[in-house]
């Protein structure tokens, strides 16, 4: 068997139009341009690159963008006074602070001082908590776009068994929350599992979010399972010595001889999760001026 290759490119081009589309809408029936603003701290040469690909995307949708780069010796009240001045901006409608933040800055006290209605990350205490609880939140934008990958695929993803590999709090934990939400049996499994392998090969769906280079292999994974790679890591390249390759936490040539679906890395979920930060910017401004909210771009 070889599987369906989920094209997160082709997917998140689409998000993207969906965005584009309501941008549109919003601004010709309410004159409204939804607004998001990005900070950056310090000079993490991976953060910028993300964030100014997260600018570039956001004005081609037609939206509103601001980046705030501060230096990395910036102080936490510092910090704080630009959260506090983006919460009540009426042009703002999404914040994001990229992580990792420099070490002297406290992460859980800076994310929870954005106000829950305008944090696109969905990483704010009470929208954690509105997620496990099951009421309307911010949801994280790696697994809203796992989640849309998976309802395209299969329709109702009700009954079905999931495993997610890792647990952190930017993709495991909420990811099972959100399947759970859809009705799925949830395991999460981590380091310390026991019996990961044969866990991961009795599900339906199989999320690998641990950043373990090529950890599960075709023999963890069941006949005709969907199983969605959220792994990115670099690795020296096997063939080309000094150069270096992108792959994800699945070994995808083993793993796509039988699954049924599987997302690539790169071009799987990765292009995703901005497309679904834009599509949180959209609902966060529609949610703030009290407008329905776009279809199909929330959880
Ligand atoms: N750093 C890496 N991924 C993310 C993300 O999704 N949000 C934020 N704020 N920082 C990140």
């Amino acid at each position: 068997m070889t599987a369906k290759i989920i094209d997160g490119k082709e997917f998140a081009a689409n998000v993207r139009a969906q965005v584009a589309t309501h941008v549109v809408r919003l601004k010709e029936e309410h004159g409204i341009t939804p607004g998001l603003a990005v900070i950056l701290v310090g000079e993490d040469p991976a953060s910028e690159v993300y964030v100014r690909n997260k600018g570039k995307q956001t004005v081609e949708v037609g939206m509103h963008s601001v980046e705030h780069k501060l230096d990395a010796d910036t102080t936490e009240e510092a910090l704080l006074a630009l959260i506090d001045q983006l919460n009540t901006d009426p042009a703002i409608h999404g914040i994001l602070c990229q992580l990792p933040l420099p070490k002297h800055l406290n992460e859980e006290l800076v994310i929870n001082s954005i106000v829950p209605e305008k944090d696109v990350d969905g990483f704010h205490i009470s929208n954690v908590g509105m997620l496990s609880t099951g009421q309307k939140s911010m949801v994280p934008c790696t697994p809203l776009g796992c989640l849309m990958m998976l309802r395209d695929h299969h329709g109702s993803l009700s009954g079905l068994n999931a495993v997610v590999v890792g647990r952190s709090n930017i993709v495991g934990k909420p990811m099972a929350n959100l399947l759970l939400r859809d009705s799925c049996t949830v395991t999460i499994a981590h380091s310390r599992t026991k019996n990961i392998e044969e866990l991961c090969r009795g599900a339906d769906i199989v999320v690998a979010a641990v950043g373990r280079p090529e950890m599960i292999t075709g023999d963890w994974i069941g006949k005709g399972a969907t199983v969605i790679d959220v792994g990115i890591n670099r690795i020296p390249h096997p063939e080309k010595e000094g150069k270096h390759k992108l792959v994800g936490d699945v070994h995808f040539a083993s793993a796509s001889q039988v699954a049924g679906a599987i997302t690539p890395v790169p071009g799987g979920v990765g292009p995703m999760t901005i497309a679904c930060l834009l599509a949180n910017t959209v609902t966060a401004c529609c949610r703030i001026n009290g407008l329905a909210e776009p279809e199909g771009l929330t959880a």
